[in-house]
């Protein structure tokens, strides 16, 4: 096992900090050495490249970001130029965009584009208008270490499974082990977060409380969120993530985060091992 693994992309939401409590949850579980690891929202992959399961189900509704695992499945190594510069970067975002517009972004070249514009971009962000291009402005880092090479994320992909659609259609066994973060719950707000509706956090805590083996969930620990896993059956327990609230630093509060189990036992002593040596 090796745990140095850092996830290869910028990803909004990442979990790496909630990764040591996850696997606690992991590892109480029985048959964690011959069961599947499912994350239907699997975004960055902090989680997984974490706990690195013999066998795992990896689903995103970002086909660019699952095209770039798999071509890393593939054996991925970037031999173009990576240049941290403004005009640089707006050319390999116009030739990204050219990809999507001739319907070739499922290709090694779109894997490697999306991967210099990831990293290159303003903090990271996957972002696209109503036409569906990227569309994220240049990001102004004063340096950028690119990674051409991806053989070894190659090697503990090898029995691991990517697959692009919604949640919900992620084909599951009764022995899963699912761990579910979904774009946060932003509430009182009328808009939904990255069109992540409050109608599709309840589609989602409804399709996972259907599922006989174990069950974890995390999500911005909203008044509507706790009860929403509550009222499923679901054992929450809050944790003070590393976002705050307030932009003014004398004033910030922690946002608290909510992690929904079902289906685990777990001793308590490993979990506050688990938030000791994180
Ligand atoms: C908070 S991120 C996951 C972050 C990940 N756990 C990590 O540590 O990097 C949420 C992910 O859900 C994906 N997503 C949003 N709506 C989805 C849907 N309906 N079905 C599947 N994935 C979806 C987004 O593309 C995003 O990658």
């Amino acid at each position: 096992m090796n745990y140095s693994f850092k996830p290869p992309l910028k990803w909004a939401g990442g979990k790496r900090w909630l990764a040591p409590t996850i696997k606690m949850y992991w590892n109480s579980y029985p048959d964690h050495e011959t069961c599947r690891l499912v994350e239907p929202l699997c975004g960055g992959l902090a989680i997984a490249l974490h706990i690195q399961p013999n066998y795992a189900l990896l689903n995103d509704i970002n086909q660019h970001l699952i095209n770039f695992y798999i071509q890393i499945k593939e054996g991925l190594k970037i031999d173009s130029e990576m240049i941290n510069q403004s005009d640089f970067f707006y050319k390999r975002r116009e030739e990204f965009n050219t990809l999507i517009k001739n319907n070739e972004y499922l290709s090694k070249r779109a894997a490697e584009l999306f991967y210099y514009l990831n990293r290159t971009c303003f903090n990271g962000l996957c972002r696209f208008n109503k036409q569906g291009f990227f569309n994220t402005p240049f990001g102004k880092y004063k340096s950028i270490n690119y990674k051409t090479v991806f053989f070894e994320y190659k090697e503990v992909f090898k029995n691991w499974t990517f697959t692009c659609q919604k949640f919900d259609e992620t084909d599951l066994l009764r022995t899963d082990f699912i761990y579910a973060d979904p774009p946060y719950d932003v509430e009182f707000r009328q808009y939904s977060k990255d069109g992540f509706s409050w109608e599709n956090q309840v589609e989602l805590a409804t399709w996972l409380s259907k599922h006989k083996g174990p069950v974890l969930l995390s999500n911005q620990a909203t008044k509507r969120i706790l009860s929403l896993y509550e009222d499923k059956g679901f054992t929450n327990t809050i944790h003070m993530g590393p976002r705050y609230i307030s932009a003014d630093k004398n004033k910030r509060i922690p946002v608290k985060e909510v992690l929904a189990v079902k289906n685990i036992d777990i001793i308590e002593h490993s979990l506050a091992q688990a938030s000791l040596f994180p």
